[in-house]
Order: C-alpha cells, then structure tokens, then sequence
C-alpha cells in the first residue's frame, strides 16, 4: 500500500525532474516553492495530514479510558476456552498480542496458541499468582516462570511478542522475559493456521509441560490479538460473567449454588484422637439456605450449617440446632470430635453434643466412598442464600473452589462483588 504521507514530495520530485539539464530561474522558484511547502506545518499540506490519527479513532480511544469494555475468562466449570480465534499465518505481518488483564486467582491459563496441538504450541498462564508461559515446539521445549505476582485485582498489561528466534513478555511495559532460540519464522510454519483460545487450552490439562487447573477468575479489556488483517475467524465469547461490577477477593456464591469435595480429596482428619476442623469467613451473607454440610448425596446433612434469620445455625441429621448470631468478617470455626461439635466465632462458642448412638457416625462419613463437603445449596434445596467466603479452611489448609469435585457455574470461584445486591444475578 502507499504511504499517503509520500505521495506529494514524489509529485515533487516528478515536476523538478521535468525541469530537465541546469536549473532554469522558474526551476529555482519551483524548488523554493517546494521548500516552502514542506517547511509549513503539517496541517497545511494535506498529504502529511493524513498521517495524522482520523478523528473517530481518538474518539475511541478517549471512551476506553473511560469504560473500555472487559471479558470475563471463565466459561463456567468446563475450562473450555470463552474464545477462539484462527489466524492465516501467510498474511501475519504483526506478531505480538497485547491486553490489560485483572484478577485475585493465582492460577490458571489467560490465553493458549498453537499451530498444532502435538507439536507446536504456546501458553501463558499463572501460577502462584506469576506469569507462566509453557511451550513446546521445533525449537524449544520448555516452562518458565517469571514477572511479578499479578492476582492483586489490579489491572495489569502484558504484552508477547515474537522476534526473530525470541519471545518476550512485558508486563506493565517492563520487559519480564526474554526467551531466545525459542522460535521460528511465523510464515514459515508447515501448518499456516493458528489458534489462539482465551482462557482455556484446546488440549486436556494433563498435556501441558506442567499441568494447572485452567479455570481463571479474570477479566480482561484492551486485547489485540497478532494481526487482524491476517484474522480468519473468531468464535463467539462464551463468557459467562460481567465485568462491570468491582470485585474483592474471596469466593461468591449466587443462591441456588453448590461445589462439592470429595472428603478423600481434602486434608485428612486427625487420626488419634479423631478430630477434623472447618474455617470459613464470611463476608457477605444474604437470604435463608445452606452455607456448608457434611454427607453423602443420598444423606446430605450428617451435619450442617445454615444461614437463617441472620443466624448461622448448626445441626445433625433431624436434630435440633444450635445457633450464633451471623456475624462478619470474623472467622467462624467448626471442630468436629467423635462426640461433639464445637461452633466458635470470637468470644462466643457453643457445643453441640451428638447423640450417644451416632457418635463415630462421622468418622463414617470418611470412609464412605461418596463422602462430601457440600458449599452452598444442597442436592434438591430451594435456597435463597448467597453468600462470599473471605476463605475456607479444612485442617487449617486453603480450600480452593476450581479444585472442587463439580461445581456450578455461576459460582465466582475467586472473587466476591463489593455489594451483595449487585452481584447476586450473573448475565447471560
Ligand atoms: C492464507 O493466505 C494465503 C495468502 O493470502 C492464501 O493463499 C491462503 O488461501 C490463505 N489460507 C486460508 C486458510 O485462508
Ligand atoms: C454489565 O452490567 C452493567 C451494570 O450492571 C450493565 O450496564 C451492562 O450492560 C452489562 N454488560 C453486559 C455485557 O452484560
Ligand atoms: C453496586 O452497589 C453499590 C451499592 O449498592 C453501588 O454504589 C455501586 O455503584 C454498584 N455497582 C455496580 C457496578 O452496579
Ligand atoms: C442421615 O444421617 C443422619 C446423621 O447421621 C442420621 O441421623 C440419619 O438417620 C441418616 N439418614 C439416613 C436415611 O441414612
């Protein structure tokens, strides 16, 4: 394509080569002319004009400072990608991808690209909150870590750009990582298309280099993905959540909602005397309904916790409950003995004591193979509660939501609205 900024200087050129042998009088005063001309600020000379960004573009830009508009990254408890895009690798003349990125989750995949998923593929991810990136290809087969934590909730930029035999990565216009003998030309590739998939991996995780649970809590804004000339195709986003509303760390749970564990997939009780521990937080907690259980699908509250009346009340099987004031942002603690359950949260503690011919009946519930902490609604509950859990502990160890045997998807695994009243309905 010609530059529109060359145009004229060229016609230049043309008139004065038209002079012809020395310079004639008119010939000076053209070139003068010409000086002139080129000397004048460029919004008097139409050709340099047009290099100048057209109007509608800075309109765009000034409205993204304002709201640019975000994705969010999880498709649910699929891990599938939200999108994916294909790019002609022949027409690729730009081959770096950019993006602003938020999130609290240490841990999944932000974007993946491959030519190939056996050979010849790419993927940035994070881990223990930091940048990963994963690759494998003719050239290279390699993982590496680099860059600062970024699962603080801000909004970060990152950039990767391939260059010559080298990747690189930026991460708030700092460059974090320089890889070098890792490539080869683009356009050289045997197979010419690429994929790029955003938040998920087109192959099981269990063929990456390093396996992470793929299922990232982030939103990002601002993508430029390689070449959109060279741009063949792109899926609709499946993404399930809006990110318009400002987020705190934590994991929500609309009503309606449950994640189960499996009890042989947690930390394991105490084994000599028996004792086993539950930590939660609340930070939120609306509505009337469940907030966790112990038991098996077929009997799902050996024992339970429930939110009702702005109290949080504790019981086993049909029996009656005990009760603490809902209270929070202060640890709540349950500890479980083969006789009794203690219900604790600050200076306030209660004891609930389990009927002489149900105790160990607990212990049982480990060594049933279907065994299960539930979160949120039970199997078959009309609960109105909802609710986020600063955190939640099993023997005194992090629970984490994308390890959890199902869950649904609506369930913010990590991250909680600032308000409970406008997080409560997730947008399709
Ligand atoms: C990719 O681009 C090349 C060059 O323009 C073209 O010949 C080829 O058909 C394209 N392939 C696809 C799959 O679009
Ligand atoms: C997200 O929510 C905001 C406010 O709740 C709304 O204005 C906006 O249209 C929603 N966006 C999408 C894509 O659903
Ligand atoms: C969420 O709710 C709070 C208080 O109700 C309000 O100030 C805030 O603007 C709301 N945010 C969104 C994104 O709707
Ligand atoms: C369910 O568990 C509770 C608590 O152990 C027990 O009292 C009840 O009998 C059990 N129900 C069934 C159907 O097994």
């Amino acid at each position: 394509m010609e530059d529109p900024g060359l145009s004229e200087p060229h016609r230049g050129r043309r008139l004065i080569m038209e002079c012809g042998g020395p310079l004639t009088k008119s010939c000076r005063l053209l070139l003068l002319l010409l000086l002139l001309l080129l000397l004048l600020p460029p919004h008097n000379y139409q050709g340099w004009a047009l290099r100048q960004i057209p109007p509608t573009q800075v309109q765009e830009q000034d409205r993204g400072i304002q709201d640019p508009p975000a994705v969010h990254l999880s498709n649910g408890p699929g891990q599938e990608p939200v999108s994916i895009m294909t790019f002609n690798l022949s027409k690729i003349t730009k081959s770096s991808s950019s993006f602003e990125f938020r999130t609290w989750d240490p841990e999944g995949v932000i974007f993946y690209g491959d030519t190939n998923p056996k050979d010849d593929w790419f993927m940035l991810g994070l881990r223990d909150g930091r940048p990963e990136i994963q690759m494998h290809n003719l050239w290279a087969q390699l993982t590496v870590g680099a860059g600062p934590r970024l699962d603080d909730g801000r909004w970060h930029q990152v950039e990767v750009k391939i260059s010559g035999d080298s990747v690189l990565l930026w991460v708030d216009k700092e460059e974090v990582l320089h890889l070098r003998q890792v490539s080869g030309p683009l356009a050289k590739k045997p197979q010419p298309i690429m994929r790029i998939a955003l938040g998920g991996l087109l192959f099981p995780a269990s063929d990456l280099r390093l396996p992470l649970v793929p299922a990232l809590d982030a939103c990002l804004r601002r993508d430029n993905w390689l070449d959109q000339q060279a741009q063949i195709s792109v899926s609709a986003s499946t993404s399930l959540r809006n990110c318009s509303i400002e987020s705190q760390p934590g994991a929500f749970f609309p009503s309606g909602t449950r994640a189960e564990f499996n009890l042989q997939d947690i930390p394991q009780p105490n084994a000599e005397p028996w004792a086993f521990s539950l930590d939660l937080e609340l930070q939120l907690a609306a509505g009337s309904g469940h907030l966790l259980a112990l038991g098996t699908p077929e009997n799902t509250s050996w024992l339970s916790l429930h939110l009702q009346d702005q109290k949080v009340v504790l019981s086993h099987g049909s029996g009656p409950g005990l009760d603490l004031p809902l209270v929070l942002g202060l640890p709540l603690q349950l500890k479980l003995d083969v006789s009794r359950v203690l219900l604790s949260q600050g200076p306030n503690k209660k004891i609930l004591a389990l009927p002489p011919e149900d105790h160990g009946s607990l212990l049982n519930l480990w060594t049933h193979p279907q065994g299960r902490l539930f979160l949120g609604a039970l199997p078959g509950e009309a609960s109105s509660a909802s609710f986020c859990l600063d955190g939640l502990w099993a023997q005194d160890q992090r629970l984490d939501m994308d390890r959890a045997l199902s869950r649904s998807q609506d369930i913010w695994t990590h991250s909680c609205p600032q308000s409970p009243g406008n997080g409560t309905k997730t947008t399709h």
